[in-house]
């Protein structure tokens, strides 16, 4: 069984989750990058190795039920413990001219697949890890949502929320719900769980048009990953604190 803390990020090869992995490697926690291509997954794996992380990759496409299984084998094979679960794998979909997806044209593939990769790919993916996450002292899990999931800001007009979204930005509110129930369900244990935004950040996501750098967008996701026993669960925070629900 590996000595150091193990931490599984999905969606790791580049981007926010990229940059999470690399944060956790350079706390000494051994990183398993979860990814679904090879040659990117073995790319980011070279690169955070050639960094000093201590990385492997993770064949992991969170969509697939079997995908899970394998991952939760591999790591279980490789590191014998799992004490961080960062799921950030996460899509926006089809979007017309200025990232507007409106509600009243909606193509529903497009609604079907946020869904499957950014709430059930979670669901599925934390549950494939629970058995080793339960075994872990002080288990951690982090899911990589977004404060267009708040809907206090989406229905305050002093916020500025850029464009109607009405595929993706629903997924990061129905994901926060998520992460209430798991922390409900983990209330009184080691096990935190929590949602956290990164601020708008450039990366293939946003076409690299915002201000923010992946570095930056991963830090919450590392403080909530890393925090110590006695922290906060069932939260949702970005850099400045509490985001509303
Ligand atoms: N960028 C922002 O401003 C921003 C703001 C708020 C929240 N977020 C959230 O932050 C997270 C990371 O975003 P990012 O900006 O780093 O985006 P990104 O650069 O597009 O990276 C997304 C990552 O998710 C992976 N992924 C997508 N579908 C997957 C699947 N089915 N199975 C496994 N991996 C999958 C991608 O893998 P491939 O390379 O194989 O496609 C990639 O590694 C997302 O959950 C996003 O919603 C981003």
């Amino acid at each position: 069984m590996s000595e150091a803390r193990v931490a599984l990020v999905t969606g790791a090869n580049k981007g926010i989750g990229y940059e999470i992995a690399a944060g956790l490697g350079a706390l000494g926690y051994r990183v398993g990058v979860g990814a679904r291509d090879e040659g990117r997954r073995e790319s980011a794996v070279g690169k955070l190795r050639a960094a000093g992380a201590d990385a492997f990759g993770v064949p992991l496409d969170v969509t697939g039920d079997q995908s899970a299984a394998d991952a939760a084998k591999l790591i279980e094979r490789r590191a014998g413990r799992l004490d961080v679960l960062v799921n950030n794998a996460g899509i926006s979909g089809e979007a017309g001219p200025g990232w507007v997806q409106d509600p009243t044209t909606l193509d529903l593939d497009v609604v079907r697949a946020n869904v499957e990769t950014n709430v059930i790919g979670v669901i599925r993916v934390t549950n494939a890890m629970l058995p080793m996450l339960r075994r872990a002292p002080s288990p951690r899990i982090v899911n990589m949502s977004s404060s267009v999931g708040s809907l206090t800001r989406q229905t305050d007009p002093e916020v500025e929320v850029g464009p109607v979204m009405a595929a993706y930005s629903p997924t990061k509110s129905f994901l926060n719900a998520v992460t209430v129930h798991y922390a409900r369900h983990f209330a009184g244990t080691n096990l935190l769980v929590n949602a956290a935004c990164p601020g708008l950040v450039a990366t293939d996501f946003t076409g690299f048009q915002a201000p923010r750098t992946a570095e930056q967008g991963a830090a919450i996701a590392i403080r909530l990953a890393t925090m110590p026993d006695g922290g906060p669960t069932g939260s949702f925070f970005e850099d400045d604190g509490v985001i509303p629900w």
